[in-house]
């Protein structure tokens, strides 16, 4: 008998093929039969007027340290989704010291050195979703030469290979880049060619938070196809955007470049999250002694441990307040206790942006949510998903159902190398997502954004239901996955 069988599904398999009525069953984590089922199971769920999915995959996730700090993973489980890819922009909780904070956005204390060490922890945690990891570029240039401002040495430079061509070895599934941060933005292309050519021989990717995403966007742009093409490997486009009102409407150039590179035979892909704000550590984005005005405007703060009552307000309101300009608010927050953990959000994109994102079929959709569940995080982290299947499909029609719902699965997991999953056919894992089409919708707001959605009914993760109308079931049978590997 078979574990579970979920009847009179809309079936959407992930493909972008259209929907179907029919039965999924499952057993031992497997999908083991689609179309009639004819097997008794010790589930039955009837999914009458509901669409069964391939879990979603979150491809753009600071996730690292939630893996283990909040396994229950529930802002990401209750969007519908899966899986993630941790290690983004340039930050990942590998390679690390043990004993010491990781180098990534979470910073939580490392008990291992490497991949293999962080996998072993965080299987023991019992996470509710799978991972998959990217290596980061700012983590193992600060590891080999801390805050040094300079092109590395050979050495240096072979240490920092070393560092990626292991965590291959050990299933990450590329080499990331956040060429906007310290220290990542201090390197030249020559280096991180150098690193994205050690991904090659394993058929990774290259995942880049670019250079610039703003008056250079499209140079930024030119500089990951280069690296590309020259390392032979595959360029993921993180979050890709135009921030600032001149640069408003720059992505569709963007994507044509990208769309010429492809048909000269480039693999290029992208991500994008479906909000017109960002958000970071706020340190990352000021000069303490010049803080850049402009910018000032568009900040929100998201989390201050400094200043816990600023949270959910803008930078500009709290420098009224204080009677005092805004980048002077600005560098009151960074230079006091703890104000380097700020994390804000900014308000600096077009609406317009992210339809033509939306539109592409070369864009998949990550969250790039950054779990630091102590203040007031960006809306993304928890709405991202819902957001786009309820606003953007069943309100606006920008895309289809079956399209977004194959940029946050097959395509994802293709790219990803996340094998045998991403679609609703025998043989694959069973990651699956049941959700109501007509109610699906994201409930985060900036001012309230710990909220999960509506309309996600039921979630299996390697075949064990995580969730349960709204119930987290704490099975917790989550992977660190490896690339390309069953
Ligand atoms: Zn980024
Ligand atoms: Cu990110």
């Amino acid at each position: 008998m078979a574990d579970t069988v979920i009847r009179n599904a809309t079936i959407i398999d992930g493909t972008g093929a259209q929907r179907f009525i029919g039965d999924v069953t499952m057993e031992d984590g497997h999908i083991t039969e689609v179309g009639s089922s004819t097997s008794g199971a010790a589930t039955e769920v009837d999914a009458t007027g509901l669409v069964l999915a391939p879990g979603f995959v979150d491809v753009h996730t600071h996730d690292d340290g939630a893996l283990l700090q909040h396994p229950d993973m529930e802002f990401k489980i209750s969007q519908g989704c899966t899986s993630v890819v941790v290690g983004n922009c340039g930050f990942s909780a590998i390679p690390a010291v043990v004993g010491q904070r990781t180098l990534d956005l979470s910073g939580v204390q490392a008990n291992w050195t490497d991949l293999d060490g962080y996998r072993h922890d965080v299987e023991k945690s019992g996470p509710a979703v799978n991972a998959m990891m990217l290596v980061g570029h700012n983590t193992i240039r600060s590891l080999e030469m801390g805050t040094e401002r300079r092109a590395p040495q050979d050495l240096e430079l072979d240490r920092m290979r070393q560092h990626v061509e292991l965590a291959m070895e050990q299933g990450a599934c590329g080499f990331s880049t956040g060429l906007i941060y310290r220290p990542g933005r201090w390197s030249e292309t020559e280096e991180v060619l150098e690193l994205a050519k050690v991904v090659a021989p394993f058929e990774g990717i290259y995942a880049t938070h670019m250079r610039n995403e703003n008056d250079y966007l499209l140079e930024a742009v030119d500089e990951a196809l280069d690296i590309g093409s020259k390392a032979g490997v595959a360029v993921q486009i993180s979050h890709h955007k135009a921030a600032g009102k001149r640069n408003w409407g720059k992505v569709k150039e963007s994507l044509a470049k990208v769309d010429a590179a492809v048909a000269e035979g480039a693999r290029v892909t992208l991500d994008v999250y479906p909000y017109t704000a960002g958000s970071g550590p706020m340190i990352q984005y000021f000069d303490i002694e010049n803080p850049n005005p402009e910018l000032a405007q568009a900040i929100q703060l998201a989390s201050c441990p400094a200043f816990r009552d600023y949270e959910g307000r803008m930078l500009i309101d709290v420098a009224a307040e204080l009677q005092i300009t805004a980048p002077e608010a600005v560098r009151h927050i960074l230079t006091a206790p703890e104000g380097k953990q700020t994390i804000c959000i900014q308000h600096t994109m077009d609406e317009g942006d992210i339809l033509s994102n939306l539109r592409h079929d070369r864009v998949m959709i990550g969250s790039d949510g950054i779990p630091d569940l102590s203040g007031r995080p960006h809306p993304r982290l928890y709405g991202t998903f819902p957001r786009v299947l309820g606003r953007y499909v069943r309100e606006q029609g920008i895309l289809d159902l079956e399209s977004a719902i194959r940029r946050m699965t097959s395509l994802s997991c293709d790219v990803h190398g996340l094998a045998d999953r991403g679609r609703i056919i025998e043989g694959n894992w069973a990651d699956l997502v049941l959700f109501d089409p007509d109610l699906v919708a994201d409930v985060a707001s900036y001012e309230d954004p710990k909220q999960e959605s509506l309309g996600i009914r039921n979630v299996w993760v390697n075949g064990q239901m995580a969730f349960s109308e709204g119930t987290h079931t704490q099975m917790g049978k989550g992977k660190v996955l490896r690339y390309r590997k069953h």
